[in-house]
């Protein structure tokens, strides 16, 4: 799908984004693994989490959509059956993680595939320590998928993680808990905690401290009723342009604020942004709140180390606020960009750079020399990455002229309300 985007006036106004992506994934997943019915509220219905859904009913859940949201009827571990088919991923790497380490403890085979940019993921970093476990996985020889898995009865490891990722960890998670004996493990630096905080309200055996998670096995996980928040990581396109065009004031309604994903926040506040977190509350065992945004003068700034895994899907937007930021901008560390859904340092400074934007690609991460108004209207494409695409639309909304933007539908990976939304706030540009 093409788009044609103009630059747009002021955005004011209140707005909700789509549901989180991490939470709903695990919500998922987690409640097929207790016994008894689970609700969850505010799911987000998107590519991705509805490719864990379809994997999920596969191995024989049953979830049920009633209002207000999701019934998961879980009947324990035992529940679940080999799948008569592949299991399709389709293009998220959360469920294609998640599910190895879950499938990797139960005693049949199965087979989990994705489409060509899953593919391309490394998958050896779950694959390495799921056989540390006592796993039978396998992937092509080159450590990319399709894996195969054929469970087996696993035993609990001491493991420090090469990569702060919080896909590995809740694999690793999600293995241990089916696994004779402890697992202990730890990262290089904090990854989003989602799972640590949906295991434990659901009764599960888990010793946090600052450097390791300590997960002894064997209790049964009780059904629980959970209410996604708004994504942060889908809100920030929404912070970035809000921030950026003169006279805009935004509300952005019900965002989870949880301190492991709000680095974008930090660093745009640190550009000069003007961000408020109003009504702040805790939902469900996840901080959330109202997030103020009024339009401000950005200036660059440097970023790399342990914030980066705390906004490491925000990094192409942050790309953007920072090419239209007045002065030099660096970000370091950001490796991991480039085996996410696609090269992400690669594809944005590659499509920024056609709109004007001065911006260098460092092996783990960018230098861009931002400036005011210099972005201007070109002919861009999301490569099928979904972040990619709305990070580009922003850069779209401050560029002068139009933007042509092709690959418009990666959206529907995380956000398939994105353009309607942007629409109903451009309407009168
Ligand atoms: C996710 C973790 C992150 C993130 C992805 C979702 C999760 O990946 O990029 O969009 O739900 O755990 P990594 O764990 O590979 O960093």
């Amino acid at each position: 799908m093409e788009l044609r985007l103009s630059p747009c006036k002021a955005l004011r106004g209140e707005i909700t984004v789509s549901a989180d992506k991490s939470i709903s994934h695990r919500a998922l997943i987690f409640s097929s693994l207790a016994r008894g019915k689970s609700r969850v509220q505010n799911f987000l219905q998107a590519q991705d989490t509805c490719a864990t859904l379809r994997c999920l009913g596969r191995l024989g859940v049953d979830i049920k959509s009633e209002k207000p949201g999701l019934i998961i009827s879980g009947t324990g571990w035992e529940g679940l059956k080999e799948a008569d088919d592949v299991l399709d991923c389709g293009n998220s790497g959360t469920t294609m993680r998640l599910l190895a380490g879950l499938l990797a403890g139960r005693p049949f085979l199965s087979i989990l595939s994705g489409d060509d940019s899953l593919h391309r993921r490394p998958m050896q970093r779950v694959m390495e320590p799921l056989r540390m476990m006592g796993a039978a996985v396998y992937a092509r020889q080159d450590g990319r998928a399709p894996l195969v898995i054929m469970g087996k009865q696993l035993r609990g490891i001491e493991y420090r993680l090469p990569v702060a990722s919080a896909q590995l960890k809740t694999a690793l998670l999600l293995a241990g808990l089916q696994a004779e004996g402890q697992t202990v493990l730890s990262e290089p630096q904090p990854s989003r905690d989602h799972s640590e905080r949906m295991l434990s309200a659901m009764g599960a055996d888990l010793i946090l401290t600052s450097d390791s998670i300590t997960l002894n096995p064997g209790r049964l996980l009780e059904p629980q009723d959970f209410v996604v928040p708004g994504d942060i990581s889908s809100a920030a396109y929404f912070m970035v342009a809000a921030s950026l065009i003169p006279g805009s004031e935004l509300l952005i309604k019900g965002v989870g604020v949880n301190p492991t994903r709000t680095g974008i926040i930090e660093v745009l506040r640190r550009m000069g942004a003007d961000i408020v977190l109003e009504h702040q509350q805790v939902v469900g065992g996840e901080p959330v709140a109202d997030v103020l945004v009024r339009s401000a003068a950005l200036h660059g700034t440097s970023v790399g180390g342990s914030i980066i895994p705390r906004m490491i899907d925000e990094v192409p937007i942050l790309a953007v606020a920072m090419a239209a930021a007045d002065g030099e901008s660096r970000i370091d560390d950001a490796g991991e960009l480039r085996v996410k859904e696609s090269d992400r340092l690669a594809a944005i400074s590659t499509q920024l750079n056609k709109m004007g934007a001065c911006v260098e690609e460092l092996p783990q991460g960018l230098l861009i020399t931002g400036k005011p108004q210099h972005l201007r209207g070109a002919e861009v494409h999301s490569l099928g990455d979904h972040r990619i695409a709305m990070s580009l639309a922003v850069a779209a909304l401050v560029a002068r002229g139009e933007t042509l933007l092709k690959g418009a539908e990666a959206v529907d990976i995380s956000f398939p309300r994105f353009w309607q939304l942007l629409e109903s706030l451009t309407r009168n540009c």
